[in-house]
């Protein structure tokens, strides 16, 4: 039982950490205590370390020394630069050492150690082929979401605390490490053999899905601010519709967290550490849904009434 049960401790308690975080917040939210809605200063910086983008000019003027700490939303970009950057770097190496025979580079067994890995755990080839597979998944989920950053999306003057920025740079670092440390650091001499277990196709199929109806939903947002010869003619925020934007207001949060739960299928849905990942994407993508479907309400009286904000006929 020592190869999957062994639980990278550190690492899902820290996940779990911040899946509670976010939780927290929107609880908080929704019981609106005055400390939170006064105005004051503590209430200014937590609305402005938890809203982004249109979902900002929601909590009125902010003051100047706010305005100095954020940065441009269209900054996102630089997430998925990182993030194909270094989760391609530690693809390569996993890739090598799978390939090539051998143990994983010293510093990656150090980081393992550190983390909680049982580097002594029984080797199983299906937990290998796991791990690659989704770090391939992330990976690709990396290049889409750089490429729709600089060649789907428009982006508005919209912006991000430095914080969210910050946070947002070392989330990439961190979920890719969170995958490699899913794999086992010895291999006990075997050869790599990829073996094809049921919840690797389930889990890439629900992937593609997934993956293409967030891409389709970015494509509804930006042609909304696109003539029909695509020439960006505006950058307000208005009522988008069609693809799953008819159920949800905010479609392609979904769609995230299908993606990571796709990934957890694939890992073969008993990897701990990884739902606690998924409870964190969960909970940042319903606060982040939940301020939007508010804008939306807010902004357009005729809002369709209908829409959940987050998950279809549920929330
Ligand atoms: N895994 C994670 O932890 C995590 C965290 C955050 C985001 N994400 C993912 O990253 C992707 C982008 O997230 P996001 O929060 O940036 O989404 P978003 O606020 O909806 O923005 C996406 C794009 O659409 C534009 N847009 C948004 N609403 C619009 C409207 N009503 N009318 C016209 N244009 C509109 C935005 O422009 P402006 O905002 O510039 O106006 C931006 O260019 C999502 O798929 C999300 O799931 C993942």
């Amino acid at each position: 039982m020592a190869g999957s049960g062994a639980v990278p401790a550190l690492l899902a308690a820290a996940w779990a950490l911040l899946a509670a975080a976010f939780l927290a917040v929107l609880v908080l939210l929704r019981r609106a205590p005055a400390w939170l809605t006064g105005g004051g200063g503590v209430s200014g910086l937590f609305q402005d370390l938890i809203r982004y983008g249109k979902t900002k000019g929601g909590c009125g003027q902010r003051p100047a020394w706010l305005r100095l700490v954020q940065v441009p939303k269209r900054w996102f970009t630089h997430f998925y630069v990182v993030s194909v950057l270094w989760n391609g770097f530690l693809l390569i190496w996993l890739f090598r050492a799978e390939f090539l025979g051998g143990s994983l580079p010293s510093w990656i067994q150090h980081m393992h150690h550190a983390l909680g890995r049982d580097s002594q755990s029984e080797d199983m080839d299906s937990e290998h082929f796991s791990a690659l597979l989704v770090l391939l998944l992330l990976w690709l989920h990396s290049c889409r979401r750089l490429a729709e950053c600089l060649w789907t999306s428009v982006f508005s003057n919209g912006v991000i605390h430095i914080v969210q920025y910050c946070f947002g740079l070392a989330y990439y670092i961190a979920v890719g490490s969170t995958v490699l440390c899913q794999v086992p650091t010895v291999r006990n001499g075997k050869e790599f053999s990829a073996q094809i277990c049921w919840y690797h196709v389930i889990g890439v199929t629900m992937y593609i899905w997934a993956s293409l109806h967030q891409h389709r939903c970015l494509v509804i947002l930006a042609n909304l601010r696109k003539s029909k010869s695509g020439k960006v003619v505006s950058l307000n925020h208005s009522v988008p519709f069609g693809d799953w934007f008819e159920r949800v207001s905010c479609p392609h949060y979904f769609a995230e967290l299908l993606i990571y739960v796709s990934m957890a299928v694939t890992l073969g849905l008993h990897n701990v550490t990884w739902w606690c990942v998924v409870m964190y994407v969960l909970f940042n993508q319903a606060l982040a849904a939940v301020l939007c479907h508010e804008f939306y309400q807010k902004k357009f009286s005729s809002y369709p009434k209908h829409r959940k904000a987050f998950i279809p006929f549920v929330f």
